[in-house]
């Protein structure tokens, strides 16, 4: 076999890869240890930045996200009884869609199995090799168990956090890994009934930070700060709604509850590896960092990273210019850090640490935002996502 991208994992960032690189004739072939149903299963991220849209609405892939996704215009702000509203479009210009990870995934599947470059499922034992050369290999076993040999232009690490390629890299280079791990995790569901807010609501509570999200008009996201510890056997339904119910709470406003058909805990890291290259190999996506959920900015940075390295491979592979993948590695990590650093100050102004004058310093940021332009603005552009380029 043999292709001019090899690209391992087929989550967001390796499915919009293989697709920008087709819309450019590039070849792939994208090589995924999982099942179909299971990558299309994997409940994650939920909110889409304003760049993200425009990329995948770029891309082909915007229909059903334009009918179904959901745009919205800013996002509340609660602690100590007030909610108060912070209104995108006048801050910044810009707004989020509400559109699952989920659905972004199961469009770029549809639409790389409808005559697009081959996509494997299930495939084992996958091992890039001589990466150091202009021909590198990606080793794998496929779904049959028969071994196979992949030789490509450039081999694309999009296998997220637990992959194989960012080891491939870090060996390789005088690479630096920075980590920061949280004493909190989030309590996710997902619930059948209708979101109790026509904007997500971040809150702040003594109990601890709470986030009511949504899907659909019919379903609702929520999550709950609790330990790292915390098993989710000890959460019933109603020790959720409960919790939910106590952070929420704000005079003449009601938290309407359904049944809940998903729960999971997550934990909350920040982690950068670099740099996101060593010659024939380039990392993207969770595969070369993580942030922690609190700003949404994960599966948005998974989508920026593909979309600057799709520019760079096609001006190597077609006009045979290296400047771009150069430079690849240096331009995604500012916007790496900068989303870092925005998804860091969020999860630290909104969770509570047990830490009295921590809260004191928490409540007067919040404050802020809700009563300065200028603070507000800056949260506003942050979460609404800053140009690619930027
Ligand atoms: P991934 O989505 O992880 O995709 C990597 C793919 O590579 C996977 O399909 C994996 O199966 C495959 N793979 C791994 N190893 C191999 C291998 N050896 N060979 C072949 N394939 C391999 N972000 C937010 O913004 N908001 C959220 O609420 C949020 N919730 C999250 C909840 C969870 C439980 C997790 C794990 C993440 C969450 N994130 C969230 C982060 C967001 O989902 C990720 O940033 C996003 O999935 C990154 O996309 P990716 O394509 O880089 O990596
Ligand atoms: C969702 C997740 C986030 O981390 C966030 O900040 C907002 C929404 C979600 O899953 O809907």
């Amino acid at each position: 076999m043999r292709t001019q991208v090899g690209i391992i994992g087929a989550g967001p960032a390796g499915l919009l890869l293989s697709r920008l690189l087709t819309l450019q004739g590039i070849d792939s072939v994208v090589l995924e240890n999982r099942s179909r149903s299971y990558v299309e299963a994997r409940i994650r991220a939920g909110i889409l930045e304003q760049h993200s849209v425009d990329t995948l609405t770029a891309a082909g892939l915007g229909d059903r996200l334009h009918r179904e996704g959901l745009e919205h215009r800013g996002i509340y702000l609660q602690y100590t009884g007030t909610r108060h509203k912070l209104d995108f479009p006048e801050l910044c210009g810009r707004t989020v869609w509400v559109y699952g990870q989920t659905e972004v995934v199961k469009d770029l599947i549809a639409a790389q199995l409808d005559g697009g470059p081959p996509l494997l499922f299930e495939v084992s034992d996958v091992t890039p090799e001589d990466v150091d050369t202009d021909s590198p290999r990606i080793r794998f076993t496929d779904a049959d168990g028969v071994p196979q040999v992949l030789g490509c232009d450039v081999i694309a690490g999009t296998d997220g956090f637990h992959g194989v390629s960012r080891p491939v890299v870090t060996e390789r280079t005088e690479g630096r890994l920075w980590e920061r791990t949280y004493p909190y995790a989030w309590l996710g569901v997902l619930a059948d009934v209708a979101p109790s807010t026509d904007e997500l609501i971040y809150a702040w509570h003594p109990d601890g930070f709470a986030l009511h999200s949504m899907r659909s008009p019919s379903v609702s996201r929520l999550y709950l700060q609790v330990d790292p510890a915390e098993k989710i056997e000890e959460w019933s339904d109603d020790r959720i709604w409960t919790a939910l119910a106590t952070r929420f709470s704000l005079d003449g406003w009601e938290l309407e509850t359904g049944p809940i058909t998903e729960k999971s805990v997550l934990p909350m890291r920040s982690f950068v590896s670099a740099p996101m290259r060593h010659r024939r190999l380039f990392l993207a996506g969770d595969a070369a960092h993580i942030v922690p959920p609190t700003g949404a900015k994960g599966l948005n940075l998974a989508l920026a990273d593909v979309t600057l390295l799709a520019t760079a491979l096609v001006r190597l592979l077609r006009e045979r210019q290296t400047d771009l993948v150069d430079d690849y590695s240096d331009r995604a990590l500012a916007r790496v850090w900068r989303c870092t650093h925005f998804s860091w100050w969020m999860t630290s102004m909104l969770h509570r640490s047990g830490d009295d004058f921590d809260a004191e310093l928490q409540l007067s940021q919040l404050r802020r935002v809700c009563s300065s332009e200028a603070a507000a603005r800056e949260l506003a552009e942050n979460y609404t996502g800053l140009p690619i380029d930027d």
